[in-house]
């Protein structure tokens, strides 16, 4: 007991407490931290991974600006519940392209990290003109202005700059063609091969079935590849492999 007896001596300085205890939380602070620096890649890589094709970025980007992430999640967690409702549970490497991630902090909608290909593009435009046309209870607010939108993509080479300053790794190629890549993604009759070798599994068709590159275009490529890039039927994680 005379060990404990000497915490008397903590206790009764609130110096030597403070100092004590800035001590304790470095050493814990430290244990938790220092490891990430060493290790080479705390992403494990996974197959069929690829960074965004410029409309789906452009996609990405309207998702963030309407806020879609304050009713929506894109991770699901490895509970049964979600696994049998949303499928695979999310991997770290899905959002390692996600420059801020989206895996949300609410649902008061489905989580959609894996909504890719669950609807039709004619049911997602249905549905953000109005969600309540196709799910009468539903509480998502109408994005009918989305279609009104053209957009030009100007500027996607510029986006893709930004986002490979952050760690995304797009080549000068990817940055060069960006436009073209932007426009050609809603052109099935367009010559799409080279995007479609930058972007493989790039989904080309029009979106929305109106002329021009709309936002509605750009956020339906993007949730229609949501969960999309990997597949699951060959996949298995390191640790069972
Ligand atoms: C106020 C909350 C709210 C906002 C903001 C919101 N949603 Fe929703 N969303 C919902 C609710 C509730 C549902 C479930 C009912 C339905 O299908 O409409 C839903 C359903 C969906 C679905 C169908 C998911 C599934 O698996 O059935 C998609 C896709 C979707 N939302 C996309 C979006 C996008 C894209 C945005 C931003 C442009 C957005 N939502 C903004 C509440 C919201």
């Amino acid at each position: 007991m005379a060990l404990l007896d000497k915490h008397k001596i903590l206790e009764k300085n609130v110096t030597l407490l403070a100092i004590f205890a800035f001590l304790v939380v470095t050493i814990g602070g430290i244990v938790q931290i220092a490891p990430l620096f060493w290790l080479e890649n705390t992403i494990e890589d996974v197959e069929g991974m690829r960074p965004y094709s410029p409309l789906e970025l452009t996609g990405r980007d309207i998702y963030v600006r309407e806020g879609c992430y304050t009713c929506h999640s894109q991770m699901i967690r490895p509970m049964r519940d979600e696994v049998e409702r949303y499928g695979h549970y999310s991997l770290a490497a899905e959002s390692q392209y996600d420059h801020p991630f989206q895996w949300g902090s609410k649902r008061a909608g489905p989580d959609l990290a894996r909504v890719g290909g669950r609807y039709s593009d004619e049911w997602h435009v249905d549905h953000l003109n109005d969600p309540q046309s196709v799910v009468p209870e539903s509480l998502m607010p109408k994005y009918a202005f989305l279609a009104d939108r053209l957009i030009d993509g100007q500027y996607v080479g510029d986006l893709l700059k930004t986002h490979r300053f952050v760690g995304v790794p797009y080549t000068d190629e990817m940055i060069e063609n960006a436009v073209a890549d932007f426009k050609v993604q809603i052109d099935p009759f367009g010559d799409y091969d080279a995007m479609l070798e930058r972007y493989p599994g790039a989904q080309v068709r029009n979106f929305d079935n109106q002329p021009g590159v709309s936002e509605m275009d750009a956020l339906i490529a993007y949730l229609q590849m949501l969960g999309t890039l990997v597949d699951f039927s060959t996949f298995t994680p390191v640790a069972s492999r």
